[in-house]
Formats: C-alpha cells, structure tokens, sequence
C-alpha cells in the first residue's frame, strides 16, 4: 500500500460507519463466519483431498452414537470414522455400514479453485447465533449451544469444470443432549455430476436427501429451497432421541379418556397469564375497559413515551383513554390515537372469558422476553426491564354465546427499544368485523397483520407469524432505527501499518479488514460498512 509519511502510527477515528443489510455479492446472510478471517483451519488444496482427523471439542450425538472426531472430505461431506476420497455419491438411503452429512457431496475440485475449511467453537458469538437458529428453527427447546462446527465450501469448482464456483456450509451444533446440522446454500453451479444432499445412517434407520439434490441440473435450486422458511437453509435434529414433549405433562395416556372436560392447555407462545400469577382482571362489562393502568416504566411508542395504559374488553390498547369501540376501524385510519389491537372486535366478557392484565419488572418472565426479543431482533444485545401482559382468555363474542377467543398483547421494554408480541390461542370465526396490528397518531406508522381483516378467515391467527413462530407475531415499536434494520455504531480501529486515509481505494481496503473482523465477531456477512467520517485525532 502506498503510504504517507504524515499518516505514520497514527490512530485514526472513524467516527461513525452505519451498517445496513444489504444484499452483497459476498457470502449470503445464512453463512457462519468463515474462512481465514475467522481463523479457520484450511484443508489441502487436493482433488478428492480430506482434512486431517479431527478431534471434536464436544462429543457429537448422532441418531444415538456418539462421536469425537471428524473428516472434512473435500467432495462436500463429513465422516465420522475415516476420510472418504469418494467423488461419485451413492444415493441415500444406502443401508451402508457409515454414517455421513452431506452438504453437497459430488466431485469437488478445490485443487482447481476455492477454499474448504473448518473451525469449532465453545463460547463466543458464533454459539449465541447458533442459540437463536435452533430455538427459531425449533422453537419450544430452550435450546443453548455448547458447541458449534462449521465446515465451508467456499467457491470451490467441480471437477474438469474449471469456471465453475459452488458454496454451501454444514454446521453441526450441539449442547449436552441434543445436536443439530445446519445446511446453508449459497451460488451452487449446476454440474453434470451426480450429487446428493442430506444423511445417511448406518442401516439407513435415518436419512434425509434434502429436495432436488438427486439431479445436477436442477441443484441451483438449493439456494431458495427450505424446509425453515430461510431460502437456501436445511435444519435437521439429529441426535435421535425424543423431541420435549409439547402436551401438558399432566395428562397421561391412561388419564385422558377418563378426563370429561376438555382442560384447557394454554399454547405454549403464551406468557404466564390468569389470576394464579396475580392478573388484575377488567370488570365483566360488555364493551368496558381496566381503569387506568400507571405503567411502572415508560414505553416508547413510535416516538412519543406513555406513561398509562388502558386494556379495551374489544381487544385493543389505547394511551390516553379508555375505549368503547366494538367496530373496528381499518388501519391505516390517519386517527389522532395510538393503538395496539390484538384482536379488535365486538367480544363480550359477561357471556363467557375473562381479560387481564399484569406488568413485571423482574423474574422469570423478563428472562423469557429477553431470549425472545433477541432470539427475534437478533445482534440488539436487548435486555428486558419491563413487560406487560394483556389477556383475552377464552372470551366470546358479542351475541355468539359460545364462541371462544384467546389471544395476548404483550409489551416487552428495555434501555431505549421497546416491542409488540402478539400471541394467538384458538380464534373463532365471526360476522363481526375485524382488525388486529397496530396504527399511530396520524398512520406514519401502522402495520396490520395478514387475515385480520375479515372474521371469517380469522382463525388462521394462530398458524401466522412474522417471526416463524405460529401464533406469533414481534415488532419493534421505539421507532429507532433497528426497526428497518439499519444499525449505527461507533468504533475505534488502530491502524497498525500506516496507509493514506484520503485516498479512496486504501480506505475500502480499511473498511473490508474491519468488516472481517466484525464478521468474526458475529455480524452478518452480509453487511456493508460505508464510512462517514475519518478524523485525525493523534499525528
Ligand atoms: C431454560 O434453560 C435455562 C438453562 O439453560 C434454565 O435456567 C431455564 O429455567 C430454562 N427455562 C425454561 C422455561 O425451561
Ligand atoms: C440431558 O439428559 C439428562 C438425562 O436424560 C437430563 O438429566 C439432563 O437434564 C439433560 N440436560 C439438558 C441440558 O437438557
Ligand atoms: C446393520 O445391519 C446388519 C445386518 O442386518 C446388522 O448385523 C448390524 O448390527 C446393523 N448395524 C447397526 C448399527 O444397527
Ligand atoms: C432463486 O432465487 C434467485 C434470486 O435470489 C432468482 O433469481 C432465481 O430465479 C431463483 N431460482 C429459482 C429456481 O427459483
Ligand atoms: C426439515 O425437513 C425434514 C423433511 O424434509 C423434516 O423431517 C425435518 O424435521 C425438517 N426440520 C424442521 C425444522 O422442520
Ligand atoms: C420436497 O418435495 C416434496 C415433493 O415434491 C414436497 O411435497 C415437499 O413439500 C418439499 N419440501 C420442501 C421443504 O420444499
Ligand atoms: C450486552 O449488554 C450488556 C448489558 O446489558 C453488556 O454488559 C454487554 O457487554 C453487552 N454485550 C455486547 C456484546 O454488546
Ligand atoms: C437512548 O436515547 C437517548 C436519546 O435518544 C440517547 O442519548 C441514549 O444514548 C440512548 N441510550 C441507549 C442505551 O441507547
Ligand atoms: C397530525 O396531522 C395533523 C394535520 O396534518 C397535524 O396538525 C398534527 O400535528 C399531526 N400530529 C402529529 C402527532 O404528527
Ligand atoms: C372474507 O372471506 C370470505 C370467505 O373467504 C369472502 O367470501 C369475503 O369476500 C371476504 N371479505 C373481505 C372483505 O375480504
Ligand atoms: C392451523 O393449525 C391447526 C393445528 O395447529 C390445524 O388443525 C389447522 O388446520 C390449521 N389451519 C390452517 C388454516 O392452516
């Protein structure tokens, strides 16, 4: 790099970079942290090559044996007892004596070009991340990683195909008990090789071949295909044994036909609700309302800080006075009020339900809403200090007797971000009309959730999710920028050799080796770092 004296040793202050997700040629959002940058260990650049034995740092349940160590076998594959040079892929199932993952095991040539490499991680960022995947891919676990391997084929050609580049990751990820692969596709060429994608068990009692890997012609296709809703990602539970039981523990096989009246199990998005966990219920009144509720922490609202609330009996949340409602109006309404309607309708506690409420300020259930937020906002590093449950259990709607409603409206804040949970239960179909989401004082922000518009479709509430949890639905609500995902940040970088700042070149070379190392740290790599400002703070 060409270098200007006056520049030497000097620490340069980038005062601000903002950072926005932005689509990049560079690895896809999916991808793990990768490559040298992330320290990994690179296998030979040999045609049907593997690495060295690896000795894992955590033992790997898979389908119920475990194992301490690895190969990374160059033609897109991981084994467990030996290398494998194979280059021709047997299809799965293949009732063969050897477990093996295959991200995309075809004939693989990274002594012609690309990058396979590997690393295992204990602690840090890279396992955080893995935390948030699997309890979204699988929510209901309380899963916390231990342990994540990640193996990268990193635009690596085929075999005779020297213009060719294909990329894809197997992640393996595992905390005492359970473990999980991750698959992530980026470009995959297409090839005239066979290929094949999934595992394949000893005897074959467990295989998977992920949709479309059977052909070289249509394995493009990997890049948009999931069974997670996340184009181009495969998630897998591969240590064999029993998912956590969903159903209330205390109904056994033996106790339920003998049970008469259908208890009622809450679903398990639901917070702790009800007068057993000290709820203060609104008054049986048709269209009536909780007095009104002193927050005991201020909530951000698209700009504005209210310190009231008042839970609605129709279903929705006002500020600054209680409402009457039962017709909803369609958002956008361009109103002068701020409004949070989990369901908003005519529903009628004196005929069946109770609605109630209660806000905490520590305990379990700010836990609960922190591994929440983060697991659905995920690098805000959100704390919970405050939350607030509103319940409509089992309510019925107006003249419709025997009509039962559930749904929670749950406000979650921490420092300076707050958020909306919506959680749905059972939903009744319903003449009446209907309008859930939210809307501000004059609609500069509003957001109405898919369905919600018509009763008679309203039912699907509870299998809808903006965030892959059915029933569920999160948004940011502070109105700062993590809303549109853009991030502002500050950092200091020392530069250790001296280049000069001014000139436009040196300073994207700057801005990659700081990306690789924010990458390192967790960020996505799909981030794009501009900068805004460069001051000389020290000749
Ligand atoms: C989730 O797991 C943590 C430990 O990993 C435990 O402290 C906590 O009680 C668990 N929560 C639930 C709801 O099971
Ligand atoms: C792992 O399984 C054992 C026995 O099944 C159980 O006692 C233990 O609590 C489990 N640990 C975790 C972290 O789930
Ligand atoms: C696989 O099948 C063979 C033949 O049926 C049997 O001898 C062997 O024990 C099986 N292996 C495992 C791990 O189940
Ligand atoms: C896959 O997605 C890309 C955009 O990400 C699109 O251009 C391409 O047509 C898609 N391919 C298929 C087969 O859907
Ligand atoms: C991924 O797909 C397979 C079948 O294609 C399925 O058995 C597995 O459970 C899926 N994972 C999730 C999280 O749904
Ligand atoms: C895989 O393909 C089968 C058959 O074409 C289809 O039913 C299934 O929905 C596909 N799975 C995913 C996750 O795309
Ligand atoms: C996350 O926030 C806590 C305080 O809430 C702070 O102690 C910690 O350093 C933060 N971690 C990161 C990675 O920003
Ligand atoms: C909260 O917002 C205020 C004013 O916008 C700002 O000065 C402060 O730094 C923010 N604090 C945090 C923790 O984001
Ligand atoms: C809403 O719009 C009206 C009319 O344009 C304006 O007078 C008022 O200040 C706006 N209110 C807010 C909170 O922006
Ligand atoms: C509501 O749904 C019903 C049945 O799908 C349909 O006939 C009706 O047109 C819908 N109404 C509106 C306003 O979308
Ligand atoms: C919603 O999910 C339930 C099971 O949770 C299922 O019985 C029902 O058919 C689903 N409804 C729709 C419209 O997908």
């Amino acid at each position: 790099m060409r270098l200007s004296p006056v520049f030497q040793h000097m620490l340069v202050f980038i005062s601000v970079l903002s950072l926005t997700r932005v689509q990049t040629t560079a690895a896809p959002a999916i991808f793990y942290p990768f490559g040298s940058a992330a320290g990994d260990t690179i296998n030979a650049a040999v045609d049907d090559g593997s690495s060295s034995v690896i000795q894992l740092l955590s033992p790997f349940l898979f389908f119920g044996r475990t194992y301490q160590q690895i190969y990374v076998n160059n033609n897109g594959h991981l084994t467990f007892n030996e290398p494998s040079s194979q280059f021709v892929p047997y299809s799965f199932p293949a009732s063969r004596n050897q477990d093996i993952i295959a991200g995309l095991w075809t004939d693989l040539d990274n002594g012609m070009r690309g990058v396979v490499s590997y690393h295992q991680y204990t602690s840090g960022n890279v396992l955080t991340r893995a935390t948030q995947d699997i309890n979204t891919h699988f929510p209901n676990l309380n899963f916390s990683a231990s342990w994540v391997f990640v193996a990268t084929w990193d635009k690596v050609a085929y075999f005779s195909l020297t213009n060719t580049e294909t990329s894809f990751q197997v992640l393996l990820i595992s905390d005492r008990n359970s473990s999980f692969i991750l698959m992530n596709y980026g470009e995959i060429a297409v090839t005239t090789h066979r290929v094949q994608a999934g595992y394949d068990t000893i005897n074959s009692t467990h295989y998977i071949v992920i949709n479309g890997s059977n052909s070289g012609s249509s394995i493009s296709n990997l890049k948009n295909s999931s069974n997670v809703s996340v184009s181009g990602r495969w998630a897998f539970r591969v240590d064999g044994g029993q998912q956590i039981s969903e159903v209330n523990p205390t109904l056994s096989s033996t106790t339920v036909s003998t049970v008469t009246a259908q208890p009622w199990t809450a679903p398990e998005i639901f917070y702790p609700f009800g007068l057993t966990v000290g709820d203060k219920s609104n008054p049986v009144d048709d269209d009536g309302s909780s007095s009104v509720i002193q927050l005991l922490s201020p909530f951000l609202f698209f700009g504005r800080t209210y310190q009231q609330i008042y839970v609605n009996n129709n279903g929705y949340l006002t500020f600054n006075q209680a409402s009457n409602e039962y017709v909803p109006y369609s958002f956008p309404a361009r109103g002068s009020q701020d409004i949070i309607a989990g369901l908003w309708t005519d529903l009628d506690n004196r005929l069946r339900g109770v609605v109630s409420y209660r806000q905490y300020t520590s305990g379990n259930v700010l836990t609960r809403a922190t591994r929440d937020i983060n697991t659905h906002f995920p690098n805000l590093n959100f704390t919970a200090s405050w939350v607030f449950i509103a319940t409509w259990n089992k309510v019925a709607y107006f003249d419709l007797t025997s009509t039962e409603t559930s749904f929670q409206v749950v406000l979650i804040s921490g420092r300076n971000f707050s958020f909306v949970l919506m959680n749905y239960g059972d939903i009744a179909v319903t003449g009446h009309p209907v309008q859930a989401g939210y809307d501000t004082i004059n609609s500069t922000h509003y957001f109405v959730i898919p369905e919600s518009i018509n009763g008679s479709s309203i039912s699907n509430l509870r299998n809808s999710s903006n965030v892959n949890v059915p029933g569920q639905w999160a948004f940011g609500v502070d109105g700062g920028p993590k809303s549109n995902k853009e991030y502002i940040t500050g950092l200091q970088a020392k530069l250790s050799s001296f280049s000069d700042l001014t000139d436009t070149g040196n300073i994207q070379t700057v801005l990659q080796q700081i990306k690789q190392e924010l990458v390192k740290y967790g960020l996505p790599n799909s981030i794009e770092l501009t900068l805004r400002n460069v001051q000389k703070i020290k000749p």
